[in-house]
């Protein structure tokens, strides 16, 4: 079925100049970008978008990490957006991530691991509303 999930482009990636080369990815995989933005979040914005993880250890490095730099939210439309998302990011430790997966390819480490995407369809929807009002998504 069609779906909708939420992805970020995290500042390590950003950082690397590596923006065209991961959304070239979603693109050649069928995905459809549908909205996208850069911001720059704040503690208050990468905390709420986080708050599942708010009793982790890693919580505290996770909300630093992610407002270290500018970040690009984008929201993914096609068929089975959300696994399809998982397959083509790779383990979330990027140690543990498949060959030719943006993470095994983009990242160094489990805190700066590239990319972010939504984990189930409660998730995207939490998520892409998190970021994005209807008025902005260009649903194609
Ligand atoms: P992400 O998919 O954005 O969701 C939460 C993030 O926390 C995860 O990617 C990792 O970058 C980061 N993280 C750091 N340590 C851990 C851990 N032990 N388990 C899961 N996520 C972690």
């Amino acid at each position: 079925a069609t779906e909708r999930t939420l992805s970020i482009i995290k500042p390590d990636a950003v950082a690397k100049n590596a923006i065209g080369e991961i959304i070239a990815r979603f693109e050649k995989a069928g995905l459809k970008v549908v909205a996208a933005k850069m911001l720059h979040l704040s503690d208050e914005q990468a905390g709420g978008f986080y708050a599942e993880h708010k009793e982790r250890p890693f919580f505290k490095d996770l909300v630093g990490f992610m407002t270290s730099g500018p970040v690009v939210v984008q929201v993914l439309e096609g068929d089975d957006a959300i696994a399809k998302n998982r397959d083509l990011m790779g383990a979330t430790n990027p140690k543990e991530a498949a060959p030719g997966t943006i993470r095994a390819d983009f990242a160094e480490t489990i805190d700066a691991n590239a990319v972010h995407g939504s984990d189930s369809p409660a998730s995207a929807e939490r998520e892409v509303a998190y970021f994005f009002s209807a008025d902005e998504i260009h649903s194609r």
